[in-house]
């Protein structure tokens, strides 16, 4: 039986991927050992991280004025990160709460200027199924945070506000899986273990013209200045992380880059949704507008179907396609890596389920 992975990360790797990484921790460059075992500064090793830098940088269409790490630390780190260099202690900045990652970088912002939540999604009983529309921004704020897909509601944004300010956006579940104008962020950052490799790398795109203006004193590590200025060769890099992330972009280039894979995720999210509108048995999560093409969640109309669907998904090799537990019910991560069979294989399930319980 063929195992769907809907799980939303760490999660599916384009297979080709995986076996290649398999292949080099046996062996990597025919050098006798594996990439987990050798040095970062090895002539092997070295060359792997500029050359995940130069994809990114092709892929997304990244600026030279734009510095591009990979760090450790996960986006979680970036939500203090991100203040720590980019706010000095008198500064503010504007924030969007549109979900849990979101509030998580609120919280850790307010460490270290003053941050304005200038709009809040949260519902009473403490979910989100929607986005702010138009946002009142306060002058002077210093950048615009948002969270471009909200991995645990499902919710994502289409249309990036039109500011004056630079945004800075928590991607760690979009990034790459769609064209985005670089130009309009000072901060992009992801972890990598949704569309881009395996946990422990984050990657960081940053303006350059944006940092050296804060009042205080940042540790080496967490300046983003000292892994711009080494190419995140500072210290020890996640060096397998950035590894896999080279020959995910590899992969992603072979798929016709950003667009081709955009065109991928489109066709898998229209399908999927166009099925739980049309299932008399299921229903969504959130705002139609508002819905992620990475993270689809949705319910079954009855309470008293939640279980025996999940356990026909599991005799049909679906993992981890069940909603968080704020949420309840169904969550199918549909990544880059997720190929439109995986998608075909649960509309399929949602079909049988309405012929025998419907
Ligand atoms: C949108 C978003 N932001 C932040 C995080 C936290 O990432 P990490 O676990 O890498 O710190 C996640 C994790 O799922 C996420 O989905």
């Amino acid at each position: 039986m063929t195992t769907w992975n809907f799980s939303s990360g760490p999660a599916i790797l384009p297979r080709s991927v995986v076996e290649k990484a398999a292949a080099a921790v046996l062996d990597f460059k025919g050098s006798g050992i594996g990439v987990l075992e050798c040095s970062h500064r090895s002539k092997n090793y070295e060359p792997v991280v500029a050359s995940a830098e130069a994809r990114l940088r092709k892929l997304m269409a990244i600026p030279d004025d734009y510095g591009v790490i990979f760090v450790q630390g996960g986006a979680s780190m970036q939500f203090a990160q991100v203040p720590m260099n980019l706010l000095a202690t008198t500064d503010s900045a504007d924030y969007t709460d549109t979900g849990t990652w979101a509030s998580k970088a609120i919280k850790e912002a307010k460490l270290f200027g003053k941050i304005n939540v200038v709009a809040s999604t949260k519902e009473e009983d403490g979910t989100y199924r929607s986005l702010p529309g138009l946002m009142h921004l306060t002058p002077g704020a210093k950048y615009l945070h948002v969270t471009s897909n909200n991995t645990i509601f499902g919710t994502q944004i289409h249309q990036f506000p039109n500011v004056k300010v630079p945004l800075v956006s928590d991607m760690s579940s979009d990034i790459c899986s769609r064209a985005v104008d670089v130009t309009k962020f000072g901060v992009i950052y992801a972890g990598a273990q949704k569309n881009l490799g395996p946990s422990g790398v984050t990657v960081v795109i940053v303006r350059k013209d944006l940092l050296g203006k804060v009042d205080r004193k940042i540790p080496t590590m967490l300046d983003y200045r000292t892994h711009i200025d080494n190419g995140s060769m500072f210290n020890t890099p996640p060096a397998f992380g950035i590894f896999v992330l080279d020959l995910v972009l590899e992969w992603m280039e072979g798929q016709g880059g950003v667009e081709g894979v955009q065109k991928n995720n489109d066709a898998k999210a229209a399908k999927l949704y166009a099925e739980i509108d049309r299932n008399p048995l299921f229903k969504g999560t959130v705002d139609v507008a508002d819905r992620s093409r990475m993270n689809v969640c949705f319910l079954t109309e009855k309470k008293e179907h939640e279980d025996l669907f999940k356990k026909l998904g599991q005799s049909r090799g679906f993992v981890d396609f069940t909603g968080h537990r704020s949420v309840g019910g169904f969550r199918a991560s549909i990544y880059n890596a997720m190929p439109v069979a995986g998608v075909d294989a649960l509309i399929e399930a949602m079909v049988d389920f309405e012929k025998t319980h419907g």
